[in-house]
């Protein structure tokens, strides 16, 4: 059988109007704007209201992405949502953002590789693209952080924000198309950033909440190292697999997770600094979000331009990774 090349025919984004500043959460915990600054790289990030959840994030991306690529909610034929902070445990916020948008009622489903979330919902959807079994897919990556960090937790509630990007996929009859995927996982790392309680090993409880179980635990330094290392593989891995060298990427968005790991990524990787995206500065970390929110930037901010090679790269909890080379 042959596959179809598969392209991004539109992206969107969307991300909450509150700003919450170093200096609001230097009024919070025991940090300052110099070390959040100086060790991350976050200046600032936005906060999603109160009522506002995982699918609402999502259904402002999705209609941006929609009306990028020219395409109708009914003409969808599958909707993936990649997210870590879904609007309840189940049903899945794919199908809720389903119902907002008024798409028909097709596949729909969430999935749950953290920070590589986008990326491997990205490989996923094309896969169904490739093979002729769909035309039209819908992959948004939405992300409540706020909602899951412990604002007590110095270590943690400087550096995560909220925020969605959104791509519509589909078969390309130009030069445009997704050239190599490449997604790893190790769950040796299982520990080293996760939400202990409220699935079915602690389920939430009184005691859970008073231990304050049910927030995110993260054991930075030594994730900081992990991923570090396995972007450099993913990259190497995702460039090989499309016969290309760094030289050929003509702009790379990274995950956005702490501006020394993309300085450390890209040295050693051999890019030129000025070819690199970055919106952590005022997003902060976005997980499966900052990728998608970084491509969607790029395209408006016309960083990209038709024929050019594109390397979106993640790490994430789990642990997870991915990388992506797409031909503009
Ligand atoms: O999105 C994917 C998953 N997440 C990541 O990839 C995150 C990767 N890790 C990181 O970005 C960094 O490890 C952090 C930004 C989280 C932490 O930076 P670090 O340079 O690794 O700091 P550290 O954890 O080694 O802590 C150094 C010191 C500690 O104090 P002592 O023990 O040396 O006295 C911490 O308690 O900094 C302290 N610290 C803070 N101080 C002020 C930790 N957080 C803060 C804070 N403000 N917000």
């Amino acid at each position: 059988m042959s596959l179809r090349k598969v392209k991004i025919a539109g992206t969107g984004s969307y991300i909450p109007q509150r700003v919450l500043t170093n200096a609001d959460l230097e009024r919070m915990v025991a940090t300052s704007d110099e070390w959040i600054s100086s060790r991350t790289g976050i200046k600032e990030r936005r906060i999603a209201d109160e009522n506002e959840a995982a699918s609402d994030l999502a259904y402002h991306a999705a209609r941006r992405a929609l009306k990028n690529a020219q395409v109708k909610p009914e003409d969808l034929d599958m909707i993936i949502v990649a997210t870590i902070t879904p609007d309840m445990i189940f049903p899945a916020t794919a199908c809720i953002l389903q119902e907002k948008l008024g798409a028909r009622k097709v596949a729909a489903f969430d999935l749950e590789a953290a920070c590589s979330g986008f990326l491997y919902g990205l490989t996923v959807g094309s896969q169904f693209i490739a093979t002729g079994m769909y035309d039209t897919i819908l992959v948004v990556a939405s992300e409540t952080l706020s909602k899951i960090v412990d604002w007590q937790d110095r270590n943690t509630c400087v550096i995560f924000a909220d925020g969605a990007g959104a791509a519509v996929i589909g078969p390309s009859s130009d030069s445009g198309r997704i050239i190599s995927s490449y997604l790893g996982a190790d769950g040796g790392g299982a520990d080293l950033v996760k939400v202990p309680a409220g699935g079915s090993r602690l389920p939430a409880s009184f005691q859970t909440v008073q231990n304050r179980q049910h927030y995110m635990k993260m054991k930075g330094n030594e994730l900081f190292k992990t991923a570090v290392r396995a972007m450099i593989h993913a990259i190497h891995a995702s460039l090989e697999e499309g016969n290309l060298k760094s030289s050929d990427v003509d702009y790379f968005i990274p995950h956005q997770a702490n501006m020394r790991i993309i300085d450390a990524v890209v040295k050693k990787v051999g890019l030129s600094q000025d070819k690199v995206h970055i919106n952590l500065e005022q997003c902060g970390n976005m997980s499966a979000a900052s990728v998608a929110v970084g491509l969607d930037e790029a395209v408006r901010g016309k960083k990209i331009k038709k024929g050019d090679k594109v390397l979106l790269t993640c790490f994430g909890g789990g642990v997870t990774w991915a990388s992506i080379v797409i031909e503009w």
